[in-house]
């Protein structure tokens, strides 16, 4: 009888997907709220054949050089720049994501934001809560009107497109930049634009892009300046696509109106940080992907790709297909 595959999963994930990991494998599951430290995660994965891994743990050499076994990395998420897929590509191993399964979930958070920001529901909400609400007036708590309103989209992938589907829903005319497929942009009618002419053009700024070298602090002081001074930010990315002092600064001197934020460098956010007590800044804990559908699919698709790696074949999502020749 040959003996099951070792498999560390660095956090609790939902039954379904892992009853399937657990059918064809001996599981550890890192049982914790907070994720493993580098040194307990190299601890744990000394004789393990893979790991499903999350977007808090860095996968980088020196976890490859704790894990001589390893023959599979499964990311629980679409984003993947946790993982240094060099380092795993010149060591012969496949990377997997989770693409897909979370599009409509992460699209539905960023048109959440994009509308809490414009109507200001959250500063609703906390008004009544302190007591403010004394009458109805005409010029109380006024917003930014969605409908017919420019939304310029960076990053057209997946992501973006569902972004837009929302957007047109709403007759909001779309730019995009970034992003290169085609089908996409015509079956939304999304405008190809410079990413100055987004900036300058854009009543609402979404962020769709991975986090990469290029995109890094993308929407920096200089973005800033150029988005109109009526412009709402929703990220719904990565927080390192933005730079944080300089939208803090943004906010605070009114060059913009508004931000809503899934997702913030550094992350997590500390409660004491001004961004969070900014008046006209919202910010949610990455809760792009958290449906529990969603979060069922991401690990069903994870474990395929677990399986898949274990197996010697080739990923359903792979993120670096050249270690197959
Ligand atoms: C979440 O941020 C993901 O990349 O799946
Ligand atoms: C608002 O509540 C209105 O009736 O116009």
């Amino acid at each position: 009888m040959s003996q099951k595959p070792k498999v560390f999963i660095s956090r609790t994930i939902p039954d379904e997907p892992l009853a399937r990991i657990q059918a064809a494998c001996e599981v550890t599951m890192w049982p914790h709220e907070m994720p493993p430290s580098p040194d307990e995660l190299r601890a744990h994965v000394t004789d393990v054949d893979g790991i499903v891994s999350m977007l808090t743990e860095r996968i980088d050499s020196d976890f490859l050089a704790a894990a001589p076994n390893l023959k599979v990395i499964s990311n629980y998420a679409v984003g993947y720049d946790n993982v240094d897929v060099s380092a795993a590509t010149a060591k012969g191993l496949p990377v997997g994501n989770t693409p897909g399964v979370l599009t409509e979930a992460t699209a539905d958070q960023a048109f959440a934001l994009l509308l809490a920001a414009a109507r200001r529901l959250v500063e609703g909400v906390e008004y009544i809560r302190n007591d403010e609400w004394q009458t109805w007036y005409p010029l109380q708590l006024l917003g930014s009107t969605v409908s017919g309103a420019t939304l310029g989209i960076i990053g057209l992938g997946r992501i973006g497109h569902a972004m837009a589907q929302r957007a047109r829903g709403f007759g909001m005319r779309i730019l995009y930049y970034g992003g290169s497929n085609q089908a996409f942009a015509d079956e939304v009618g999304a405008t190809k634009v410079s990413l100055e002419t987004l900036l300058q053009e854009s009543d609402f700024v979404s962020l769709h892009c991975p986090l990469t070298p290029a995109t890094r602090h993308i929407i920096d002081a200089v973005a800033l300046t150029q988005m109109k001074s009526s412009a709402i930010l929703v990220n719904t990315a990565r927080g390192g696509v933005v730079d944080s002092n300089a939208l803090l600064h943004a906010l605070q001197t009114n060059q913009i109106r508004y931000a809503a934020l899934d997702v913030t460098d550094p992350e997590p956010i500390a409660a004491d940080h001004p961004l969070v007590h900014l008046p006209n800044c919202i910010v949610v804990p990455h809760l792009g992907s958290a449906t529990w559908e969603t979060r069922i699919n991401m690990g069903l698709l994870a474990a395929e790709n677990l399986l898949a790696g274990l197996r010697g074949e080739p990923l359903p999502n792979c993120v670096n297909p050249e270690v197959y020749g």
